[in-house]
Order: structure tokens, then C-alpha cells, then sequence
């Protein structure tokens, strides 16, 4: 219902700063009755990590960061939906203002800081209002916590039986230090005991896929360590990207590139496609991606799959272009499908070794 109604309702949300606008679109989706998902064309179904999606096209984690709305959001199209970040203890995050809308280059830079409910909050939220449809949990340590790790451990513990899948985000430029839970040592010691966390707590029952996100900031050298490590400890997937620190020259919305946090939407699709290539090309199908970062039309989702994404997310070209773009995105991947007389899988990595030398 909200898909139609957005032509009408997008000038209102422009006119409000970003935070308020993303509180209205929560408070609209509380409001309007959720809507059963559309029905998916079976060649959109996609396997990764043990689950049966209806189609690969998922909502990346931050927009529904307090499980608010997670039962709607099956009825805009997703073929899964990634809730979070979720700290174990409440926070409010970073003062505002904290979300900039970059209109002209259809991008957003946010240093939210992993505002939060806290752990015992969602997880009431979820047995309150069991999922409809696949919702994984995305993980981040409280600001102040002193063992980070025990953090995730704590979160994976409380979760991951109420969640298709626990993303251990590393990735957030937002606290301070969070991202060098990506380098060799530190990276293991959370791996092995965020594993150990879950199968402990899953003993008997399903395995819920664990997943790590990574930064498209990371050098070879570092994308060497976090795909070994990964390897190593039996990680089930991994989603390339999360935000940028870095600006691209070319940013038009120069007065606001300046403001401090992660980039994401369209300047966002080159660097993390080709981040995303150059980890398939190092996992060698060995674990699955999913491909996330500037997505905003069914051409780039193919570029995704093509660099080596099983499934793709997409979140700040929602700002810009509505919920129709899911379905858009998944008739161009099904088109794509029957004009080349293939599959879903025939699409995935076939542009691999291009796409990570940056010919594209
Ligand atoms: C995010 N993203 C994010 N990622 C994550 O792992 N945990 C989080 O809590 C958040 N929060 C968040 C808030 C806002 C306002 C934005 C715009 C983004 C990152 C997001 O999931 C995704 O990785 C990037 O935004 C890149 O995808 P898009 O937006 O370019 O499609």
C-alpha cells in the first residue's frame, strides 16, 4: 500500500531532515495493515547458506534497527529483511543531527552510532510478533564495552534462535574501534567465539547461519586475513558492504560530503562491487555473499550478482526511488534470466576477475 502511495508522500519526506523523515516512513508502515507478499516467479528462488529464499532482493540492515516493522516489510517484496544493529545493552547513539540526505548524488551519510533498544527488548519483539518470512538480525557492540567480542556472544546467545540468520557487523565506521575487529587477530578470536556461541546455543535444534560484514574500506592485504579467517572458522556467508568512509571526488553535494560517517547509495556501487568481486574471487565459491552498496536499479543488482552475490540488499536508493524499485529489481533479474536462457545461479560470478580489476 505504502508502494503507490509514495509519488505522493515523497516531496513531504524531503522536506524533513533524514531522521525524521525515516521515523515517519516507520511510523506509516506501523500503521498501514501489513500486506501478504507478493507471489515470486519460482526462477527468482535463490539457496544460500541453507535457507530457501523466494527471491534473492533483501532489505539491508539499519532501517528497521528496533524491530518495528519487520512484519511489514515481507509485503513491499523483500525476499528477506535484515533488522539492526541490535547492542546488548540500550544506547541512544550520537547526537543529532546524524543522517544527511546527498539528494543530488542519491546518497546518504550516517553516523547513527548504533542507537539502539538493546538485546532484551528486541528479543521480547520477536516473541511477541514471531517473523513472517526471512528476517536475520544484524549484531554491534555497545560504544563503551570493554571485550567486544563478548559482546556479539551475548547477542548470538539471546537471537539466534529467533533469527533466520545473526550478521556480525564489524563494519560500522561509527564506533570508535569497531572496525578493527577486521584485523587478523581479533577478527579470529570474535569468528571462533561468535561460532562457538551459536552452537551452543542451537545444540539440538536448527544452526542459524552466522554471517560477518565487512567494510569496502579493507586493503588486499586485509581482505587476504578476513577471507582466511572466515574460511577457517566456517562462517556461513558474508555481506560486502557496508558504508564508506572515504568521499569520492566527484560528490556534487559538496557542502554536506564533508559531514563525518559512512556513505552508502549510488557513489557507494563502484568501490563495493569491486570489494565484493575481489572477495568471491578469494572465498572461490567456498561461502556464499551477499552484495550490498548503491544498488538502485536492476542493472546494478546484475552487476552484483555477476561480481559473485548468491543474494543482494539495497537501503538508501529506497530514499530516493520508493518501494516499487524492489519489484523493478527483481523483473530485470528475471528478465535477465530468460533472455540469456539461464538461471539465477548461471548469473552469479560470471564477471568475477572483470569487475574486481575494475572493468566495469
Ligand atoms: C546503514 N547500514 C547499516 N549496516 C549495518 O550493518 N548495521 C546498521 O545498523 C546500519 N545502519 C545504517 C543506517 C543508515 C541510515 C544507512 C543508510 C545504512 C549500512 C547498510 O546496511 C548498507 O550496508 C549500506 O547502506 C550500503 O547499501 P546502500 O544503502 O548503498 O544500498
Amino acid at each position: 500500500m505504502i508502494g503507490p502511495l509514495f509519488p505522493l508522500l515523497r516531496p513531504l519526506l524531503m522536506g524533513l531532515d533524514a531522521e525524521t523523515a525515516h521515523g515517519a516512513t516507520i511510523r506509516a508502515l506501523k500503521l498501514l495493515p501489513a500486506t501478504a507478499p507478493p507471489a515470486d516467479d519460482p526462477r527468482l528462488k535463490a539457496h544460500c547458506a541453507g535457507i530457501d529464499f523466494p527471491n534473492p532482493v533483501g532489505l539491508a540492515a539499519g532501517f528497521d534497527k528496533h524491530a518495528e516493522v519487520y512484519r511489514s516489510l515481507p509485503g513491499l517484496g523483500f525476499g528477506f529483511v535484515e533488522i539492526g544493529a541490535v547492542t546488548p545493552k540500550p544506547q541512544p547513539g550520537n547526537p543529532r543531527p546524524r543522517a544527511f540526505r546527498l539528494a543530488a548524488d542519491e546518497a546518504v551519510i550516517n553516523r547513527y552510532g548504533f542507537n539502539s533498544d538493546g538485546v532484551e527488548a528486541m528479543r521480547q519483539r520477536l516473541l511477541d510478533a514471531p517473523p513472517r518470512g526471512i528476517v536475520g538480525i544484524n549484531l554491534g557492540a555497545n560504544k563503551t564495552t570493554e571485550d567486544r567480542a563478548a559482546d556479539y556472544e551475548v547477542l548470538v546467545r539471546r537471537l539466534a534462535p529467533l533469527a533466520a540468520f545473526v550478521t556480525a557487523n564489524v563494519s560500522s565506521p561509527n564506533t570508535p574501534g569497531l572496525r578493527s575487529m577486521q584485523t587478523r587477530a581479533l577478527f579470529d578470536d570474535l569468528l571462533a567465539r561468535v561460532v562457538a556461541a551459536r552452537d551452543e546455543t542451537c545444540a539440538g535444534g536448527r544452526r542459524t547461519p552466522v554471517f560477518v560484514k565487512i567494510a569496502p574500506d579493507v586493503t588486499d592485504a586485509e581482505l587476504d586475513d578476513i577471507t582466511a579467517v572466515t574460511l577457517a572458522r566456517g562462517i556461513d556467508g558474508m555481506i560486502v558492504s557496508n558504508t564508506t568512509i572515504s568521499r569520492p571526488p566527484d560528490l556534487r553535494e559538496q557542502a554536506l560530503a564533508g559531514e563525518t560517517g559512512g556513505l552508502s547509495g549510488r557513489p557507494l556501487f563502484r568501490l563495493s562491487t569491486m570489494v565484493l568481486a575481489r572477495t568471491a574471487l578469494r572465498l572461490e565459491g567456498k561461502v556464499p555473499l551477499i552484495g550490498v552498496g548503491g544498488i538502485d536499479s536492476a542493472e546494478t543488482a546484475l552487476v552484483k550478482l555477476a561480481a559473485g552475490a548468491t543474494l543482494v540488499q539495497l537501503y538508501s536508493a529506497l530514499i530516493y526511488k520508493g518501494p516499487g524499485l524492489v519489484g523493478t529489481i527483481k523483473a530485470g533479474i528475471l528478465d535477465a534470466i530468460k533472455r540469456r536462457n539461464t538461471t539465477l545461479a548461471g548469473l552469479i560470478g560470471a564477471d568475477m576477475a572483470e569487475i574486481a580489476a575494475g572493468r566495469f
